[in-house]
């Protein structure tokens, strides 16, 4: 390390940094030195040496299950890689997408989390307060008060609370539990979380999954102004192009880091491919014409030349190219043969509200055969409250929402967790058989096969999937289901660039009704050919798709 400590203070020094600057900055970096992460046979990437300078904000991408998440986990100290290791700077806050394994905890509480050594020492005092006083409570409570201190803990909630009023959570839902507020805020509170304690370093899972465009134009500012060491996962080409001034692409078992957004790594990474291809072919064909000399000759005076052309070949021998881990899975859901009637669903002035405060209002909606509804708008406007009306999950609290006649219904929800329960010990091909009686065992491995759970990874443990593969195992359910209306809350969330445009075709080509919510204009452009917009002066219904909507409504504001 001071070997590498000189090296960088000499480089900068040269670079008429200053001194402390250097020091800083050195403290402040991440590396990984030679890290290997393999699960069983499957190796994620093997002998990574690289660093995460400070001032830079690094893109972390690869597509589903390349091991972006496991890797942050491994740069956190919260999953062990199989060798190697890493530094980091102390403070380091992260971002992670289990927003439902702080459901029962408070608001400010989640914040306060943030620091973990803090929210040990705060919840081991509380509950030591609750025994019985002895010598060695009494010492362990001076203890705890001495690391409260040292952790700022005196000023631990007002420090939380400006947080969370920077990031425009209302005050009242401070004490509240996070189940009780929208999930964007959830979100947003998991990100004051991260952010608890000026950490130096920020590593961020895919923060934009629960924000509209408002929230993530909102995030995007906020990114640039950070000092600190940024990693950040993404499957938004869009914010990742906005935010990031490197891209570390995981592929081919290893991590390369590319300058520049992610519109550069692609081309970067293309053109690097496209060399190594082209070498490779030009070193097999310069192989077989040295081969062909060497057979020719082989049995002859010239064994020296033969020798060293043995030689040569021998140099020469390409190494085999790794393949890419970017795969397209093959989405396409078939209608069951049950049509339903005209009218699929009929919403006549619903309302819902929470804690009496009114979400929908007197909405009224007729759903017909073969409609391909794409619904928009910001967070919390109401979206996913419509959706599990419609479905038949959430009863309005008046109004009616009928089905139509024979209608059969699959749902996807925002929230895979509300369909997979990550906590019961399944595999991924028994999760599927449970889903409908009746399936043969081929059916199930061949709808996991088009969405690339091939081999043993069709027995993996749902517990073990990434939010990606959670993803795509719901759809691989769907197209198992008998079904004649899809309605999907958010299905692109987690998923990888290639797996939305292929979820975008098979919601095209599906011959049922569709009602699809999403911020993803490209996947509502594709699918929709009507929208309901969730706008700040109400819903809007519009016979249309999207570029006309936008446009109409630009032309009335
Ligand atoms: N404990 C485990 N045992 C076996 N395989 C595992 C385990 N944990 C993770 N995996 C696998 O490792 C791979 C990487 O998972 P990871 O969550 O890091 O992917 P990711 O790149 O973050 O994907 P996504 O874009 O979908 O979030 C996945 O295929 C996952 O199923
Ligand atoms: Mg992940």
């Amino acid at each position: 390390m001071l070997v590498s400590l000189w090296k960088m203070i000499r480089d900068n020094c040269i670079n008429s940094c200053s001194f402390q600057t250097t020091l800083l900055y050195y403290f402040t970096m991440i590396t990984l030195n030679k890290i290997s992460k393999s699960f069983g046979s499957r190796i994620l990437f093997d002998d990574v040496t690289i660093t995460f300078n400070a001032g830079n904000r690094y893109g972390l991408t690869g597509p589903n299950g390349s091991g972006k998440s496991t890797l942050m986990k491994i740069i956190k100290g919260q999953e062990e890689a199989t060798s190697g290791s890493v530094t980091l700077p102390d403070r380091v806050g992260m971002l992670r997408q289990n927003i439902e394994d702080f459901k029962e905890i408070k608001v400010r509480d989640a914040v306060i989390m943030g620091n973990a050594m803090l929210w040990g020492a705060l919840t081991e005092r509380d509950s030591l307060y609750e025994v019985e006083m002895s010598d060695d409570v009494g010492m362990r409570l001076g203890e705890l008060e001495g690391i409260i201190a040292e952790e700022d803990g005196y000023s631990a909630e007002a420090n939380a609370e400006v947080l969370l009023s920077g990031m425009g959570i209302p005050h009242e839902t401070f004490d509240q539990r996070m189940r009780e507020i929208p999930t964007d805020m959830q979100f947003r509170v998991l990100l004051c979380q991260a952010l608890f304690g000026e950490p130096q370093a920020l590593l961020l899972d895919e923060p934009t999954n629960h924000l509209d465009m408002e929230s993530i134009g909102w995030l995007e500012n906020f990114l640039h102004a950070y000092k600190g060491t940024l990693i950040v996962i993404s499957h938004d080409r869009h914010f990742l192009n906005a935010v990031t001034t490197h891209i570390a692409d995981i592929d081919y078992e290893t991590i390369i880091i590319y300058p520049g957004n992610y519109d550069d790594m692609v081309v970067a990474k293309t053109s690097v491919r496209d060399r190594a291809a082209s070498d490779a072919k030009s070193k097999e064909k310069k192989i077989s014409q040295l081969r062909e000399f060497v057979s020719r000759f082989g049995a002859g005076t010239r064994a020296s030349q033969v020798q060293s052309r043995l030689r040569e070949i021998d140099r020469l021998q390409p190494q085999e190219l790794k393949k890419s881990n970017i795969q397209r899975p093959y989405i396409r859901f078939i209608p069951a043969e049950k049509q339903p009637g005209k009218i699929v669903i009929k919403a006549e002035n619903i309302s819902k509200a929470y804690d009496s405060q009114p979400v929908i209002q007197r909405f009224s909606l007729e759903v017909h055969r073969g409609d391909k509804i794409g619904i928009i708008g910001n967070n919390g406007r109401g979206k996913t409250t419509l959706l599990k009306m419609l479905a038949g999950v959430l009863a309005p609290d008046s109004g009616k929402c009928e089905p139509g006649h024979q209608l059969i219904l699959s749902y996807f929800p925002q929230n895979h967790s509300e369909i997979v329960d990550k906590k019961t010990p399944i595999n991924a091909f028994d999760w599927l058989k449970e889903r409908r009686t009746g399936l043969y065992d081929q059916d199930i491995r061949s709808a996991m096969g088009k969405m690339l759970f091939g081999g043993d990874d069709a027995f993996k443990q749902v517990a073990t999937l990434s939010g990606g593969e959670t993803a795509r195992l719901i759809l691989a359910g769907m197209m198992l289901a008998d079904h004649n209306v899809i309605i999907l809350d958010e299905p692109n969330n987690h998923l990888d660039l290639e797996a939305v445009s292929a979820l975008a075709w098979g919601l095209n080509e599906y011959k049922g009704t569709v009602l699809v919510a999403s911020h993803d204009r490209d996947l509502i452009h594709t699918v929709a050919t009507k929208i309901i917009a969730f706008e700040s002066n109400g819903i809007h219904l519009f016979d249309g798709p999207l570029e006309q909507y936008l446009s109409s409504r630009t032309l009335i504001s």
